[in-house]
């Protein structure tokens, strides 16, 4: 069944149709209005690894258009303790569900599941592999920022060597023209298969440890955090665990139009007094996961956003 697993799963016309649809659907996400394109549809979460943003926002987007969620709930409280296999537990959830949120552990479970189940999976992050929801409200929040995705210079910093939303959103960037600039310690660069991957696609990319150095000329710059969980040992993580901590006074020689990003949630990679400046986007990147899910969401299940979602919906007293 169709679902989006990666980035490769969306054409570049695609994801424009999406995020032009999602743009639309502001007013329901702000609820200010009300519209049940998605009314009787049953979204089911499956999350096999913390999550707030993903979880919620997919939950808000399907309960604004009217459908209804069902969660797997705390991993500890479900079948899986018992042992029963993801193969299993996707069956269930297949036949109780219209469509599917799914997080693993496991790098290239979304694609298991999707190829074990008739319903869409959409891949809400697997393992350090890929989170392809993730970079469209990535995109959404650039295009709304700088008015296009095309030709900006976007700087990538963090571990980039485990960290998904990364990953995906690299890919989707060089597909627009933008200039790429990953800036991490050495030991958590982007790994060699993705870098050769978007080079084979004509992708400008360059590689730097100093993220100081590129605050001046970026477009956006999007922080990650250090992803503890997938280090194999805590000393590794430590010698790392400091490696960006990006403050106000760093971003003096800033251009004016330019947006901090990050998927959240921040650790110690971005000093609070960064919230209060005019590039912080974190918070407004975090809110444009509902619209983006609603509109990934009606676009899996073939539901048509209307052109005038102001005169298809209803004002919410
Ligand atoms: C990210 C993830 O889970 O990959 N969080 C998110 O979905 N917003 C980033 C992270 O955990 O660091």
């Amino acid at each position: 069944m169709p679902g989006l697993i990666t980035m490769d799963d969306l054409t570049n016309e695609e994801i424009i149709s999406i995020l032009d649809d999602a743009e639309r659907l502001l007013p329901i996400a702000y609820g200010e209005r009300y519209l049940p394109l998605l009314r009787g549809r049953i979204l089911g979460n499956l999350f096999f690894e913390p999550s707030t943003r993903t979880r919620m926002s997919f939950e808000t987007a399907m309960k604004r258009l009217g459908g209804d969620v069902i969660n797997l709930g705390d991993v500890k409280n479900s079948s899986v303790v018992k042992g029963e296999t993801l193969y299993d537990t996707i069956q269930m959830i297949d036949g109780y569900s219209d469509i599917i949120a799914m997080r693993h552990p496991r790098q290239g479970a979304a694609q298991y599941a999707a190829d074990a189940c008739k319903v869409p999976i959409l891949n809400g992050g697997d393992g350090a592999g890929h989170h392809p929801t993730q970079t469209m409200l990535d995109l959404f929040t650039i295009r709304q920022a700088h008015g296009k995705l095309e030709n900006l210079r976007v700087v990538l910093a963090g571990d980039l060597r485990y960290g998904r939303t990364a990953h995906s959103l690299s890919h989707a960037l060089v597909r627009f023209g933008c200039k790429v600039i990953f800036a991490s310690p050495k030991s958590l660069s982007m790994p060699t298969e993705i870098i050769a991957d978007i080079v084979r696609q004509g992708g400008d990319v360059e590689e730097t440890e100093d993220l100081l150095s590129e605050i001046n000329q970026a477009d956006v710059i999007y922080m990650t955090r250090i992803q503890k969980e997938r280090f194999p040992d805590e000393d590794e993580y430590l010698k790392v665990a400091d490696a960006y901590k990006l403050h106000a006074r760093d971003l003096d020689d800033a251009k004016s139009e330019m947006i901090i990003m990050h998927p959240l949630p921040r650790v110690e990679e971005i000093h609070p007094s960064v919230d209060e400046t005019r590039y912080a986007r974190y918070f407004q990147q975090a809110f444009n996961g509902v619209v983006t899910r609603m509109s990934l969401m009606c676009w899996l299940l073939g539901v048509g956003v209307p052109g005038d979602v102001i005169a298809a919906s209803e004002v919410i007293a």
